[in-house]
């Protein structure tokens, strides 16, 4: 058996294009775009791609995008007065600080100072909270991604196993927090865990989010599962995911592949958040 390779590039532009979409019937009832706010302290070459790549993705949905580039030795006090600016700026639906911060910076003060009806990145606590208890926030744009990904695989994921591997605030725990919400029964697995061939054996759904290249081995895996790779790490071999592939692909019944899977999901989830953020502010009903 093969695994049928799931197409995070293909998802992600019919995402953007509904995002697109809607963002003409929000200007056309608001007569204003909605706004997403990218601020960048210092010149982390990697940091600077990202925000490249979400300011051209905001301009292409249709949306305002401001950016502001900060110098490396941004003090954490003007760093706060400028997010506290674009909190009460009516033309920012969406506030997003890309990490990570220079080490003068508390990144943990600067996402607390984020007003969490702007927080497009779902990292605030108030966030965090919201999706543990139900209510209407803003979810993480990976784990949101992966929940996209694993819902065109799986229309219905009620009682389904699911393994999390990872912990992080950004992928591990909201995504385990989002699958709790699907009613599947879910498992965190993490550095202490003690046997996760175990855990993966029994496991219909797994997201791999650990960091560490080709982790999860094919034969650790149920037959037939759906297996959702988060990891992105570079290696001589180039881009690897947390997951063996060439092991996985001949147990699994759908896998991502990296890169091509998850990654182009989260921007596609950011642009759907901002617009969400935008049609709330404004009243308007949010068709995605
Ligand atoms: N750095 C790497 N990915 C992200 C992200 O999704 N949001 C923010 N704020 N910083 C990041």
């Amino acid at each position: 058996m093969t695994a049928t390779i799931i197409d995070g590039k293909a998802r992600a532009a019919a995402l953007r294009a509904d995002v697109a979409a809607e963002v003409a019937r929000f200007r056309a009832a608001s007569g204003r775009a909605p706004g997403l706010a990218v601020v960048l302290v210092g010149e982390d070459p990697a940091s600077a791609v990202y925000v490249r790549s979400k300011g051209r993705a905001t301009r292409e949905a249709g949306m305002a995008g401001f950016e502001h580039r900060l110098p490396v030795d941004t003090s954490q006090a003007d760093l706060l007065a400028l997010v506290a600016r674009l909190n009460v700026d009516p033309a920012v639906d969406g506030i997003l600080v890309q990490l990570p911060l220079p080490p003068q910076i508390d990144a943990n003060a600067v996402i607390l100072a984020i007003d969490p009806d702007k927080d497009v990145d779902g990292f605030h606590p108030v966030s965090a909270g919201r999706l543990a208890t139900g209510l209407p926030g803003f979810v993480p744009c990976t784990p949101y991604g992966c929940l996209l990904l694993l819902h065109d695989v799986h229309p219905r994921l009620a009682g389904l196993e699911a393994v999390v591997v990872g912990r992080s605030n950004i992928v591990g725990k909201p995504m385990a927090a989002l699958l709790t919400a699907e009613s599947c029964t879910v498992t965190v697995a993490h550095s202490r865990t003690r046997d996760l061939p175990a855990h993966l054996a029994r496991a219909d759904i797994v997201v791999a989010a650990v960091g560490v290249a080709g982790m999860i081995r094919g034969e650790w895996l149920k037959p037939g599962a759906c297996v959702i790779d988060v990891g992105i790490n570079r290696t001589d071999m180039g881009l690897v995911g947390d997951v063996d592939f060439a092991g996985a692909v001949e147990v699994a019944g759908a896998i991502t592949p990296v890169p091509g899977g998850v990654g182009p999901m989260t921007i596609a989830c950011l642009l759907r958040n901002t617009l969400v953020s935008a049609c709330r502010r404004e009243g308007v009903e949010a068709g995605l």
